[in-house]
């Protein structure tokens, strides 16, 4: 299988307008082989949806890189210019899906020029006219059964909130793209709409119109079923990374343990529903950390685990960050 994204020890930090530095990505690897699905999850704040601006190749201040390297298809994404980015990168190379479709789409603009306006932005050496845009759209939608025209040639406010995420998702992947990132696509959804979204990603991946995704959610019953590795992350850093199999049903890592725990008991199907929760909330990014990020509230801490910096290291075939994880 051959490597189509790879993350070299990636970090980037926000600048405040106080010249504070807010470090929320903090020496993040990981490869991906084409077709793999991978999975990410963790708290709010905890740097996934930088960690995804950076896998764009989008620095837009106050976000810079502060070290490391993104490579797609084996070029790096570090450095460009925001024209070259716009131009060569976005949504022909790596696209993503985002959390809130209604932002995503200019409210006054009909779906069909909305799709138009993405191609002429990013479709760089892909010269396609209005109506083969037309068509393309269209045959993409009438795959998925959608009211196709009425979608094309309405509004964004007159759809309802899973066709403007299906609209979403359909023009964000209209390029094929090399990489698709997922963030939380389906958090601002109803249950119903959230399953007729989950099917379109799906439908697109069986149909090979992108094969290589990356998607993060809350939702880990679902993550276990269709990602083939799952990242954690805590505190601008993965602190657990291997197959779904290893990291769902026998995680190592306090931090994975205790959210597994806190999701998958939210999963069991009761009617009491309980949002996720752990003791206590994650560090801020503002300060500089020292030892492990997790160890305020980790059950099973050390004192000397405050103190010590922890790294990634290989405990029963997977990742973990941390010096005492058997
Ligand atoms: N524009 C910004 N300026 C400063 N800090 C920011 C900015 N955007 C996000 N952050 C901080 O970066 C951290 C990571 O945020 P984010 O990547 O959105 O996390 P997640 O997607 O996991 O919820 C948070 O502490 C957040 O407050
Ligand atoms: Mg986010």
């Amino acid at each position: 299988m051959s490597k189509i994204l790879e993350v070299k020890d990636l970090s980037l930090h926000y600048l405040t307008r106080f010249g504070q530095k807010v470090h929320a990505v903090t020496d993040v690897s990981f490869t991906m082989n084409q077709g793999e699905i991978l999975g990410i999850a963790g708290e709010s704040g905890c740097g996934k949806s930088t960690l995804v601006n950076g896998l764009m190749g989008l620095f837009i201040p106050p976000l810079y890189p502060t070290g490391g390297d993104v490579l797609v298809g084996g070029e790096s994404l570090m450095n460009r210019k925001p024209e070259d980015v716009r131009l060569n990168v976005l949504s022909q190379k790596v696209s993503m899906i985002p959390q809130g479709a209604f932002n995503a789409l200019n409210p006054t603009r009909k779906i069909k020029d909305i799709a138009a306006d993405v191609i002429a932005a990013h479709g760089s050496g892909q010269s396609v006219s209005k109506h083969q845009i037309y068509e393309r759209l269209k045959e993409r939608f009438d795959l998925f059964g959608m009211d196709t025209d009425h979608i094309l040639n309405s509004y964004p406010i007159q759809l309802t909130a899973g066709e403007r995420q299906r609209s979403v998702i359909g023009i964000s992947t209209l390029l094929n793209p090399k990489v698709v990132i997922a963030d939380e696509p389906t958090s601002a959804l109803d249950v119903t709409t959230q399953k007729v979204v989950i099917k379109m990603i799906f439908d697109l991946l069986e149909r090979n119109i992108f094969s290589t995704m990356i998607f993060i959610t809350h939702e880990l019953p679902l993550l276990r079923h269709v990602a083939h590795n799952i990242a954690i992350m805590y505190a601008g850093e993965f602190v657990e990374y291997g197959t779904s199999t290893q990291v769902v049903h026998d995680p190592r890592h306090p931090y994975t343990k205790a959210l597994m725990g806190a999701m998958l008991s939210a999963d069991a199907g009761q009617k009491h529903r309980k949002p996720t929760t752990i003791e206590g909330a994650p560090p801020s990014l503002a300060k500089t950390m020292v030892g492990c990020r997790f160890a305020e509230r980790c059950p099973s801490a050390r004192p000397e685990c405050k103190q010590k910096t922890q790294s990634m290291r290989m405990v029963g075939e997977r990742l973990v960050r941390c010096d005492y994880a058997e």
